[in-house]
């Protein structure tokens, strides 16, 4: 399997809300890892250790102090007209919250063709086989698309925000604590249902997750992050045999349900 995606060396920084006191925060100090074809990586590690900063870079939501993220071999934030406007076919995200995710105003028959509007020349017919197709792929029944996002519930809208990442048919998923705004019964069936399109679509998935329990049964390989760096990485079965750093093994400690 070759790598989808390099990042070598990332830096990242935000300047500090006190610009006379405060120096910058180093959300991501000095990352380098590897997303190979096909797997699922997992991110793990407490609240404000970087993950989301890492993710919002791959995204280009935010622009690194230094270092490089290669996509298919091609540095991110060189590439060319074409390039650039490929790359949100290529990668997309799911975020934590459902609600906020989904505009309130917009039928799901809506919400799922404005992607395709606005990156692909498809033809109305074709949009909408391709909105029944993915409809049924995320369990969810072709009537949804004339309805708004809060006659569903948290589950359902989860799922209506997969379908969207999932149209323009990426090669890459992040899914950035996707499930741990849903209570825990929908949790599995989410987790499932990410399980199950990632063997279906053989897709790559970038997994930032604090429950180490849901890191478990989806990934092939973990990440450990601490203020800013990759500490530890492992296979997941791995990681949770053998952990080597101090603070994994504290990090495992706290997950209950494993020991
Ligand atoms: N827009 C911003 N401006 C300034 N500092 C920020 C900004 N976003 C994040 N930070 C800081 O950068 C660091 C990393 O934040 P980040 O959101 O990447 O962490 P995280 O691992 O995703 O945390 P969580 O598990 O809570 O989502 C934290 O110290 C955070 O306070
Ligand atoms: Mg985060």
């Amino acid at each position: 399997m070759g790598n989808l995606l390099e990042i070598k060396n990332l830096t990242v920084e935000y300047n500090s809300l006190n610009k006379e006191k405060g120096a910058a925060v180093v959300a991501v100090n000095n990352v380098s890892l590897e997303i190979r074809e096909g797997e699922t990586y997992a991110l793990a590690g407490e609240s404000g250790c970087g993950k989301s900063t890492l993710a919002k870079a791959i995204t280009k939501l935010v622009t690194p102090k230094s270092g490089e993220i290669l996509f298919l071999g091609q540095d991110i934030f060189k590439q060319t007209k074409q390039e650039k406007k490929n790359y949100p076919k290529e990668v997309q995200m799911v975020f934590q919250n459902p609600y906020s995710s989904l505009n309130p105003k917009m039928k799901i028959g809506d919400i799922l063709k404005e992607p395709l509007d606005i990156n692909t020349d498809l033809s109305a017919k074709k949009k909408k086989n391709a909105i029944f197709e993915i409809l049924q792929e995320v369990g969810l029944q072709e009537n949804c698309i004339d309805l708004y996002p809060h006659e569903f519930s948290g589950g359902q809208r989860q799922r209506i925000a997969i379908a969207r990442t999932l149209i323009l048919k990426p090669k890459l998923i992040i899914a950035d604590e996707p499930v741990s705004a849903l209570d825990a019964s929908i949790q599995a069936q989410i987790i499932n249902l990410l399980k199950d399109l990632k063997r279906q679509k053989k897709l790559t998935i970038l997994f930032i997750s604090h429950d180490l329990n849901v890191i478990r049964y989806l990934a092939d390989r973990v990440g450990i992050m601490y203020f800013g760096k990759l500490i530890e990485e492992n296979t997941t079965g791995n990681i949770f045999m053998y952990p080597k750093e101090e603070y994994t093994k504290t990090l495992l400690d706290s997950a209950p349900i494993l020991h």
